[in-house]
C-alpha cells in the first residue's frame, strides 16, 4: 500500500459558495475562470505527469459545476473550455498518432435521476415514446487508461493512447508486451481499431510497489497510475516487466460493421481473442440498468481490479449512429459513477500551504487511515470558511460544525489522491479542542494575508518577496503547459531559487551567463547536463504567444483563457499595448478585452492590474526582451460543402430529428439559425414548412428538401 497526498491543491470549487442559479454574470465569469484553471491544473497533473493532485470526486465536482455555470451563461463559455475537451496535453518522448476516429470520453451521472434523465434524453432525441422498446448494455467502468489498437488485415500495426482525444501517443511496442492484446486476429475486418482499457490488478499492483520500494524506485499511488506509468515507458522492456491487462469494450475505425448491436459487437471482440468484461449485461430500461449497477457495485470489492462506475450504452448501433456525439462525449452512453469512499480518522494538525497566487490553503494532517485500499495521511480543507463550517455567504455547511485539531473527521476519496475532510463527529471531540484560528499573516514570509470581498481565499500580500509565491510562480513558469523547459523541474527551481540564482522568470534565460560555472560545479551536475539544460532553455527563447501569456501566472488566466487572449490579440505587441492602455471598467481597450467570449470582468481586472503593477510589469518586460514571441497562426475552417454557411431547418424531417440535423450541420462547420433572414444561406424544408419557407422564398434564399440535404452532406 502506498502513502499518498503529499500536497494539496486548492479545490474550493468542489464546495461552491453560491448556488448556480443565484450567480450573477460577473460571479459566473470569475468562477468559470477559476474552475477552468483548477480543472486544467488537475488535468495536467493527472494526464501528463501520471500524478493526480485531486481526487476523482473533486475533479468531477469541479467539472460539473463548470458545466452547470456554462449551461446557465452560454455567452461566457469559451470554445476552449475543459468541458469541451477529452484529455490533456501529451507527454514528450512518444511519436504522435492522429486517431482516425476521435477517442471520446463519457459524460458522468452521479444520481439515479440522472440515469432516468439520460434515458429520457435519448428517447427525445430519437423521437421514441416512453413505452417504445429501447435496450442498453451495462458494463463496469474500468479505472485504467484507454488504448486504441489498430489492426490491418488482422495484424496489430499500431497502439495509441487517447491523448487529447484527437492525437495520442504511439505506444505500439509497449502494447505488444501486454498478454491480453492479440498480435493477430482472424476473421476481423480489414481495418479494425479495437478500443479498451489498460489496467493493473490489485494483486499485481501490490507486488509491483513492493518491488519498486525494494529497488529504491518510486512507488505508485494506485493501480491506475501504475498502469499509466507502465504503459508510457519509453523503453518497452520495462513495460514488458509490468503486469498490465486489457479489457476491450469498443472500437474506432472499422472497414465493415462488427455487428448490429453493442452487445454482439463485444461478442465479436471476444471471438477475436480479446478479454471482454464478464459482467456486461443487456438491460431493457432504467430499472434494469439500476439493477445492473447495484449488482456490479456489490461485486466491486471482490473483482480484484479497480472500477469506478458502470457504463450504460444504447445497444442498437444504428441508434448509436443517429445519436452521435457532442464535442467530447457520445449522446448514446453515460458513466454512472460510484459514490466516493469514506473513512474516519483523527485530525492531527492543520498546515498552511502558500500557492502561486498567494492563496493560503489549509491541509489536514491525519492519523493515517486506509480509504479504499490507499493509506491517506493528508487531505485538503479548502479554505478558512470551510474549516469554520460555513460557505462564503455565511450559510452553514456540515450543519455548521467547525473542524478542530484533535477532531475525529470523515475522509472522503474516490479512488485517487488528495482526499478531503467531509465531516466531523462532535461526540468524539476532545474537551480541550480549540476552534482553529486561520492565520492572518503568511506563514512563509510574514506578510499580511488578506481576504478580498467575495474571495473565499485568504492571500499573502508579499508578492515576489514571499519565497513560496516566487517559487510557485517559477514552477508554474517552467511547467509543461507553460515554457516546458526540459530538465528544469520543480526541485531544480527550488534549489536555484534558494541559491539566489533565479528569482524571476527572466533569470532563467541568463542562468547560463550568470551562474553557468557554479552550476557545472554543483553536485549532480556536470559539463554535459549543464549544457543540456542551457540548450533546453535556449530552445524556449522562441515561444508561442498563448504559452507566454499562460506562463506569466496572472491570477484567473488559465491555459484556455491564455489561448483566448492570444487568438484575439494575435501578437505580443498588440496584447501588451492593449493591456497597457486599458483602464479597469472604462474605455475601448477594456470593452474589447471583456468582449472576448470567456473573459469576464474578474479576469480582465486581474490582467490590467498585473500590467500596471510596477514590479510585475518590469519583470514581464525583462522576460519578453529575451524572447521571440510567435504570433498566433489561425486554423483553417472545417472543410465541407456547408462550412461557414448559415442554415435553417424547418418543417418535419423524416430521417432524423431536428436536434440530430442541427448537430450534424454544426459538426460540418455550419451555423444553425432558428429564423430566416438575409444572412441565411440555405433553408432545409420538410413537409409542413410554413412561414420560414415563405420568408426564404421572399428573400430568395436557396431552399432544398431533406433528401437533397442528405445528398449534399454525404448521407
Ligand atoms: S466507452 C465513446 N466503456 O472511461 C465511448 N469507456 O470516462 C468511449 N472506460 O475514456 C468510452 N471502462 O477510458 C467505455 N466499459 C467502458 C469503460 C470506459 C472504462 C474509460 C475510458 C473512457 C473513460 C471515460
Amino acid at each position: 500500500m502506498s502513502s499518498v497526498g503529499k500536497s494539496a491543491g486548492s479545490v474550493s470549487g468542489a464546495f461552491p459558495d453560491v448556488a448556480v442559479k443565484d450567480l450573477d454574470e460577473d460571479q459566473a465569469g470569475a468562477e468559470i475562470a477559476r474552475l477552468t484553471e483548477e480543472v486544467e491544473a488537475a488535468d495536467r497533473a493527472y494526464h501528463t505527469l501520471d500524478a493526480p493532485e485531486i481526487s476523482d470526486a473533486e475533479y468531477d465536482a469541479l467539472k460539473r459545476r463548470l458545466a452547470e455555470i456554462e449551461a446557465r451563461f452560454p455567452q461566457l463559455k469559451s470554445p476552449e473550455s475543459p468541458t469541451e475537451k477529452v484529455g490533456a496535453p501529451l507527454a514528450e518522448g512518444f511519436a504522435k498518432v492522429r486517431h482516425e476516429v476521435r477517442m471520446f470520453s463519457l459524460a458522468n451521472a452521479f444520481e439515479t435521476e440522472e440515469l432516468t434523465d439520460f434515458d429520457e434524453r435519448v428517447r427525445k432525441y430519437l423521437n421514441l415514446g416512453k413505452d417504445a422498446a429501447l435496450t442498453y448494455t451495462a458494463e463496469p467502468k474500468i479505472d485504467g487508461l484507454s488504448l486504441s489498437l489498430r489492426y490491418e488485415r488482422g495484424r496489430l500495426v499500431q497502439a495509441a493512447t487517447r491523448g487529447d482525444g484527437e492525437t495520442g501517443e504511439n505506444v505500439t511496442e509497449n502494447a505488444r508486451t501486454i498478454g491480453d492484446i492479440p498480435h493477430h486476429l482472424s476473421g476481423a475486418p480489414d481495418v479494425l481499431e479495437v478500443r479498451g482499457e489498460v489496467y493493473m490488478s490489485h494483486a499485481d499492483f501490490g507486488r509491483l510497489n513492493e518491488r519498486q520500494e525494494k529497488a529504491g524506485e518510486k512507488t505508485f499511488a494506485n493501480p491506475r497510475n501504475a498502469a499509466a506509468g507502465s504503459l508510457r515507458q519509453l523503453d518497452p522492456r520495462i513495460t514488458a516487466e509490468r503486469p498490465l491487462r486489457f479489457f476491450a469494450y469498443g472500437w474506432g475505425a472499422a472497414s465493415e460493421p462488427l455487428a448490429e448491436t453493442q452487445f454482439d459487437a463485444i461478442g465479436r471482440l471476444a471471438e477475436f481473442g480479446f478479454s471482454t468484461n464478464p459482467l456486461t449485461r443487456l438491460c431493457d430500461g432504467p430499472d434494469a440498468l439500476l439493477d445492473a449497477y447495484r449488482t456490479i457495485e456489490q461485486k466491486r470489492a471482490t473483482l480484484g481490479y479497480d472500477i469506478d462506475g458502470v457504463v450504460y450504452k444504447v445497444n442498437d448501433l444504428g441508434l448509436q449512429r443517429r445519436l452521435g456525439f457532442r464535442t467530447a462525449t457520445p449522446r448514446w452512453a453515460i458513466a454512472h459513477k460510484f459514490p466516493a469512499e469514506l473513512a474516519w480518522t483523527r485530525l492531527e494538525a492543520i498546515d498552511i500551504q502558500v500557492g502561486r497566487t498567494g492563496a493560503l490553503s489549509p491541509v489536514a494532517r491525519l492519523s493515517p487511515v486506509t480509504v479504499g485500499g490507499v493509506v491517506v495521511s493528508n487531505a485538503t480543507l479548502h479554505n478558512e470558511d470551510y474549516i469554520a463550517g460555513r460557505d462564503a455567504k455565511g450559510n452553514p455547511i456540515r450543519d455548521g460544525k467547525d473542524i478542530r485539531v484533535g477532531d475525529w473527521v470523515q475522509v472522503y476519496r474516490a479512488g485517487d489522491v488528495i482526499p478531503k475532510v467531509a465531516d466531523v463527529d462532535l461526540s468524539k471531540r476532545p474537551e480541550d479542542a480549540e476552534p482553529y484560528e486561520f492565520p492572518k499573516t503568511c506563514p512563509e514570509c510574514g506578510s499580511e494575508a488578506i481576504r478580498e470581498d467575495g474571495d473565499a481565499v485568504r492571500r499573502c500580500t508579499g508578492g515576489m518577496i514571499c519565497p513560496a509565491q516566487a517559487v510557485e510562480k517559477l514552477k508554474h513558469f517552467v511547467s509543461r503547459a507553460a515554457f516546458d523547459i526540459e530538465g528544469l523541474g520543480g526541485k531544480h527551481v527550488e534549489a536555484f531559487y534558494e541559491k539566489g540564482w533565479i528569482s524571476e522568470p527572466a533569470d532563467i534565460f541568463t542562468l547560463g551567463d550568470n551562474h553557468g560555472d557554479e552550476l557545472r560545479q554543483l553536485e549532480g551536475w556536470g559539463e554535459k547536463s549543464a549544457a543540456n539544460l542551457f540548450a533546453a532553455i535556449d530552445m524556449r527563447r522562441r515561444i508561442p504567444l498563448n504559452r507566454l501569456i499562460f506562463a506569466l501566472g496572472i491570477r484567473h488566466v488559465g491555459e484556455s483563457s491564455a489561448s483566448l487572449l492570444a487568438n484575439d490579440y494575435g501578437t505580443w505587441e498588440a496584447f501588451e499595448a492593449a493591456m497597457t492602455s486599458a483602464r479597469i471598467g472604462e474605455g475601448d481597450d477594456w470593452k474589447r478585452l471583456t468582449n472576448i467570449n470567456g473573459v469576464g470582468d474578474v479576469m480582465a481586472t486581474s490582467l490590467v492590474t498585473a500590467f500596471h503593477q510596477e514590479a510585475e510589469r518590469a519583470s514581464i518586460d525583462r522576460l519578453v526582451s529575451m524572447l521571440e514571441v510567435e504570433p498566433v497562426v489561425r486554423r483553417g475552417p472545417v472543410e465541407s460543402p456547408v462550412a461557414g454557411k448559415t442554415i435553417v431547418f424547418t418543417g418535419t424531417l423524416e430521417k432524423m430529428t431536428r436536434a440530430e440535423a442541427k448537430a450534424r450541420a454544426e459538426a460540418l462547420g455550419a451555423k444553425v439559425a432558428g429564423s430566416v433572414s438575409a444572412r441565411t444561406d440555405l433553408v432545409v424544408a420538410g413537409p409542413g414548412a410554413g412561414s420560414k419557407a415563405k420568408e426564404a422564398e421572399r428573400l430568395g434564399v436557396e431552399m432544398i428538401d431533406e433528401e437533397a440535404w442528405l445528398a449534399l452532406i454525404g448521407g
